[in-house]
């Protein structure tokens, strides 16, 4: 397929010689662009925006205007899942999401209902081929999903939490009901980014925000087993082409074998392990992504530079890196400091 114009980031996924290592950031289209303010406002909420695919696809673009990103990534959410699950989901200004119904009796699980994706999530699916056409093979398009476990989080919780005690109580507690739970989060993630791929979805990245909260054992059993049953079930030949995985769990350096060893093509790594280790841990098995932490992107021009050069020095000579940040851009950031980070890594070199 010759359709894309600039494939870096498939071939660096690919562990395939690149002239320079792509770079696209988490969180890339937000609140730190002014223009992104602009269509929030007119959309009136955050679902709104998702729900519009003119719109959706607008802000998708919007950083690949202002920087030379190498991939764009749909714009949406990790909570359209349990959102289609009827839990109500809402935004609380300075609060985070929230849910009006929360996910902890054996009945609340048994009566969850597992969303179709091309019916109930219909929206996402037309938002993805609606920017994969007007994209029209600039650079690929990246479509996501929230792990199970990270979902499960925000349903158990009814919203973001800082000790996860009403989750972390029933995988203890009743372990069978948190694996029900799971498991359809499994098959509703399977299900979802299929359909993402099926409408032109070129690569897919899982976010496991919260999997680093759980001990060894606990997160081997409740975050990384359904990761690795996501990764079986994707379509992995779409369009000609292979569609590479990427799995992200935050503060998961620690699983860095096990995740690679899942059947995903590319890890993502945030700041807390050195890009250096994680390459010699993984040999040429995965490509590596990130792992620059966000906060650099608040001090002087000079300093991103620095960290971006580091980070390059410590991956060192090899394919397969993807430059990113260890997790998403925060809306303090100022543009300009984004601009300076995506200049860094296109210049390449030592
Ligand atoms: O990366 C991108 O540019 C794509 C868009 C994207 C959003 N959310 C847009 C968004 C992606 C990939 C996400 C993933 C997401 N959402 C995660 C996993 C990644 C991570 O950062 O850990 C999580 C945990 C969520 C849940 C969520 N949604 C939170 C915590 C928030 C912020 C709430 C707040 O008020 O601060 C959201 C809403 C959200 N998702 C916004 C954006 C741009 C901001 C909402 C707004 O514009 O009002």
């Amino acid at each position: 397929m010759t359709d894309l114009q600039n494939d870096r980031l498939l071939r660096a996924l690919a562990r395939e010689p690149v002239d320079r290592a792509p770079v696209w950031l988490m969180r890339q289209a937000g609140r730190y662009l002014p223009e992104y303010r602009r269509v929030r406002e007119q959309a009136g909420s955050f679902m709104n925006l998702c729900r519009n695919a003119d719109m959706a696809c607008e802000v998708t673009l919007q950083p690949l205007e202002r920087f030379p990103l190498d991939a764009a990534i749909l714009f949406s959410d990790i909570l359209t899942i349990p959102e289609a699950m009827d839990l109500g989901l809402y935004f609380e200004p300075g609060e985070g999401p929230k849910f009006q119904k929360t996910v902890r009796t054996e009945a609340d699980v048994r009566d969850l209902p597992v969303p179709d994706a091309d019916t109930d999530l219909d929206y996402v699916v037309n938002a993805v081929s609606t920017i994969r056409s007007a994209l029209g093979g600039r650079v690929p398009l990246i479509g996501f999903a929230g792990s199970p476990w990270t979902l499960a989080t925000y349903m158990v919780e009814g919203g973001s939490s800082r000790d996860f005690r009403q989750l972390k109580t029933m995988i203890y507690a009743t372990p069978e009901r948190a694996h029900e739970l799971l498991d359809k989060l499994a098959r509703a993630v399977t299900d979802y980014l299929n359909a993402q791929i099926r409408a032109g979805a070129q690569v897919v990245q899982i976010f496991d925000t919260w999997g680093g909260a759980l001990s060894d054992a606990a997160y081997r059993e409740f975050s990384l087993r359904y990761l690795e049953r996501i990764v079986a079930g994707l379509i992995r030949e779409h369009e000609g082409r292979h569609v590479p995985v990427i799995l992200f769990t935050k503060n998961g350096g620690l699983w860095l074998n096990d995740i690679a060893a899942s059947g995903c093509d590319a890890v993502g790594l945030d700041w807390t392990m050195n890009m250096g280790e994680g390459r010699r841990q993984v040999g040429g098995r995965v490509a590596l992504q990130g792992n620059m932490d966000p906060a650099v992107l608040h001090a002087p021009a000079e300093v991103i530079r620095a960290e971006v050069q580091r980070i390059r020095r410590d991956y060192g000579d090899h394919p397969g890196h993807v430059f990113n940040l260890g997790h998403g851009v925060t809306p303090e950031v100022d543009p300009d400091s984004v601009a300076v980070f995506v200049d860094e890594v296109c210049r390449g070199g030592d």
